[in-house]
């Protein structure tokens, strides 16, 4: 942390751009941590927070319920197919951990208690706590705490840039898919089968092959093993699509939200189940079938408040329409992006570019692993007038989703020119 011994303070921000307390205006490459969805300072969120707030600012959900709450999950359930009901809380690993717990206990309450195994694809990120960090396993993050972690089945996912030798692309899906075939079927203590939506993207931007994720899903309807799907980071429109499991041609028996739920203003994301999951809690007082867990701020009104508002805005605005079109800028950009020497491949879907850079093109010899490389663009980044972030070796471009595609051209130019500035420092 030495090298983090001062951080640039932010104190305000309009539009796309975060100014700090110099003054110094940032282009916001990092969607404020991908979850920025209008650009900053929009005034219909920040009214919303307004008005909700002069009304009623928190009350519990624990006996109670609130108007905005009713009515976000009700829109939730609307927009999310073969899903029934919303559990709140105020961040995603929460959501998750939420989600395992449901999946877990739902075998408990059909009596089904010998399912109690939780698989997942390697290289997913599910959060940072104990749960998440079990199921969402990356071995660079979570380490230090492999001993507590409750032990969890880790299938192979294909990656395009790295794939074994002597397999191709095609190939090496079958090997993922037929692996998790092959647990599935030796082993019926599996409960549920978790997996980030569309692509991974703690994980360095890993976009699944089309079918990957349908063939899971039927896999895990064929081997009685739910579906929990991750769409913290890869729903709400950063993939170019509303509910990223729709494109996807999967069905899912339980879904998590958060990050772009509220436009990224205030802390909330919600666990959804299909009804088959709901019914299985449904019981007498002394049937012990309920889920013991909530939140102190879970269905907080005023983050409700603004996350109606910002569904109404994806609405009124059409979107995901316009996601689709602007992400076509990245497109214009590969063929200078792939020209960087360091640059080893690029993986774009929606609103989301990974950049993975390498010492060696040709051999795909990863950079200088002991180089602190987020922070080396970070501050490259900031002499070119943009906030980005590097994820190991690989520079994420995560923009506000309703970035216009001018604002676009421009943070893709100025990180092309972050990259060329600052790879000699690191390979
Ligand atoms: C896919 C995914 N799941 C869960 C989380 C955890 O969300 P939070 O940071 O709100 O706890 C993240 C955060 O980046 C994520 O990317």
């Amino acid at each position: 942390m030495r090298e983090w011994d001062s951080f640039n303070e932010i104190v305000k921000a309009k539009g796309m751009w975060i100014t700090d307390s110099d003054g110094n205006n940032l282009l916001d490459g990092v969607a404020s941590m991908w979850c920025n969805v209008w650009g900053h300072s929009k005034p219909e969120l920040v009214n919303a927070i307004a008005t909700q707030s002069k009304k009623l600012q928190h009350s519990s959900m624990f006996n109670l319920t609130n108007q905005p709450a009713e009515k976000l999950a009700e829109s939730l359930v609307k927009i999310s197919p073969g899903m029934h009901k919303v559990f709140y809380s105020d961040n995603g690993s929460s959501a998750m951990e939420i989600a395992f717990k449901l999946a877990l206990q739902y075998w408990n309450n059909i009596g089904e208690g010998k399912k109690t195994k939780i698989a997942a694809l390697e290289n997913g990120y599910h959060g940072d706590t104990f749960g998440a960090m079990a199921v969402g396993y990356i071995p660079e993050f979570f380490g230090k705490f492999k001993k507590q972690l409750f032990t969890t089945i880790q299938t192979p996912v294909p990656n395009k840039y790295r794939i074994p030798k002597g397999y191709s692309y095609f190939d090496y899906q079958n090997f993922c898919i037929d692996k998790i075939e092959k647990q599935f079927s030796k082993d019926d203590k599996i409960a549920a089968f978790v997996m980030e939506s569309g692509a991974q993207v703690a994980g360095g931007v890993n976009i699944f092959p089309k079918g990957f994720q349908r063939k899971i899903s039927k896999l895990c309807k064929k081997y009685n093993v739910l579906l929990v799907l991750d769409e913290i980071a890869t729903g709400f429109g950063r993939l170019g699509s509303m509910i990223q499991y729709t494109e996807e041609k999967s069905i899912p028996d339980i879904v998590a939200y958060g990050k772009m739920l509220t436009g990224g203003y205030l802390t909330m994301a919600a666990t959804l189940t299909n009804k088959k999951i709901y019914d299985s809690f449904l019981g007498e007082f002394n049937d012990w079938k309920h889920l013991f867990h909530g939140h102190t701020f879970t269905g907080n009104p005023i983050s409700a408040a603004v996350a109606n508002e910002n569904l109404k805005l994806y609405q009124k605005n059409n979107l995901i329409k316009k996601i689709q079109k602007t992400s076509k800028v990245f497109e214009k950009y590969y063929d200078k992006i792939t020209e960087i020497k360091t640059v080893g491949d690029i993986r774009h879907k929606g609103m989301l570019m990974g950049i993975e850079l390498v010492k060696d093109k040709k051999k795909k010899i990863p950079i200088n692993p002991k180089k602190s490389i987020n922070k080396i663009f970070f501050e490259a980044g900031k002499k070119h007038g943009i906030y980005l972030r590097t994820l190991g070796n690989v520079v994420m471009i995560v923009p506000p989703l309703a970035i216009s595609e001018e604002e676009l051209d421009l943070l893709l130019n100025k990180t092309i020119a972050t990259i060329k500035s600052a790879q000699n420092q690191i390979v």
